[in-house]
């Protein structure tokens, strides 16, 4: 099994830039080869805690009067300004008003070191993400979301592309050695196309 090392390059490289967490360089690389945050954009931030994710779009997204919500159950690490706007809870109880034109989501369980289960509760979590994203996207939004491989993934990646025109499955670099986690990313959101009645 792969070493896991919490002081990896990708650490010192978000400290340096005063971010408080590395998965901020997977958020990032995603960004940068699918175009995800545009000026102006109004994003929802799901499992946004410690706040590297926000951190990065406020970076790309604030001066341009765009819009950021940030949802986790655990409080952020840091404070931000007036574009963000922050909800601590959970995610299956949360409502959530206005509508967005990008929806990310980090969220990942408790590990239990048991493969199955860590892959059931990640998926229960990518549902409930595109459950959100379908309701809350405009016309053409963007959705991204960290998912397990395996298990449940194939019938997930199915369902959005129920909605989606295009939908990726992309490994940042800096995802950990040994990690299951990858991303999904939906780009031009549409509502359902209708079952075909035989
Ligand atoms: C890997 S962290 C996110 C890191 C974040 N993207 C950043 O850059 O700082 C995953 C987060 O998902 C959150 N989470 C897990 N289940 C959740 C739920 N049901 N509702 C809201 N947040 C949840 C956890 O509290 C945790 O903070």
């Amino acid at each position: 099994m792969a070493k896991y090392n919490r002081k990896d390059p990708y650490y010192h490289a978000a400290k340096k830039q005063g971010f408080v967490a590395r998965s901020i360089f997977k958020l990032e690389e995603i960004d940068q080869d699918f175009g995800l945050i545009k000026p102006k954009a109004h994003v929802l931030d799901l499992g946004c805690s410690p706040g590297s994710w926000l951190q990065y779009v406020e970076r790309k997204i604030g001066a341009s009067g765009g819009k950021i919500v940030g949802i986790d159950l655990a409080p952020l690490a840091l404070s931000f300004g007036h574009h963000v706007q922050f909800i601590q809870g959970d995610i299956f109880e949360v409502s959530i008003d206005g509508e967005f034109d990008l929806v990310l989501s980090d969220m990942a369980p408790k590990t239990s070191g048991i493969k199955s289960m860590d892959q059931d509760r990640s998926l229960v979590l990518c549902e409930r993400a595109l459950e959100i994203a379908i309701q809350v996207l405009k016309p053409g939004g963007r959705f991204c979301v960290k998912v397990l491989e395996g298990g449940g993934l194939p019938d997930f990646v199915k369902a959005c592309k129920q909605v989606f025109k295009d939908v990726k499955i992309r490994r940042p670099k800096g995802t950990r050695a040994g990690s299951m986690e990858t991303y999904v990313i939906g780009l031009g959101y549409h509502k359902a196309n209708p079952i075909a009645v035989a």
